[in-house]
């Protein structure tokens, strides 16, 4: 019974291990894909671009696969061909995991510090 208990929680520590990983890899290939700048640093989306985060994972891979498919249903999707082109079936599935497990205070490396704001380069 010890055992059983023992590998039962381990398999569930390596599970635990696998999902961050898979998180932390979405999120490295979102912002490296650029997918932020138009979708948002919180995936939030805007009037324009679609939120992401927090939506069904299943339903956004369809989507990409779509797109890296050439399939669209309207034209402005097609603006995502170029940026599911470069994505590996495993990329797909890492930065859909990030995406439909997002949390927010994970960003706040990201935000712009105020006194940046305004300056003139
Ligand atoms: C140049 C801007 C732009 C970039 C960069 C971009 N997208 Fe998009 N994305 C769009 C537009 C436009 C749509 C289509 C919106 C619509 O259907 O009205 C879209 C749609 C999507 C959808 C479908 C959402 C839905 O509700 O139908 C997903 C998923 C998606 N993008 C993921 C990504 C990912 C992942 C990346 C990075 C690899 C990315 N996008 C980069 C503009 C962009």
């Amino acid at each position: 019974m010890r055992t059983v208990l023992f590998l039962l929680l381990f398999s569930l520590a390596l599970l635990h291990a696998q999902e961050n990983k898979s998180y932390q890899k979405g999120a490295n290939l979102y912002f490296a894909n650029s997918c932020g700048n138009c979708h948002g640093t919180n995936a939030e989306g805007s009037s324009y671009y679609p939120r992401l985060a927090n939506r069904k994972q299943k339903i956004l891979i369809k989507k990409l696969q779509n797109f890296k498919n050439g399939i669209a249903n309207t034209q402005k999707q097609e603006i995502m061909f170029t940026f599911a082109k470069p994505l590996s079936p495993q990329d797909m599935k890492d930065i859909t995991y990030y995406l439909s497990h997002f949390k927010k205070e994970n960003t706040d490396k990201y935000k712009v510090e105020d006194d940046l704001l305004g300056v003139d380069y």
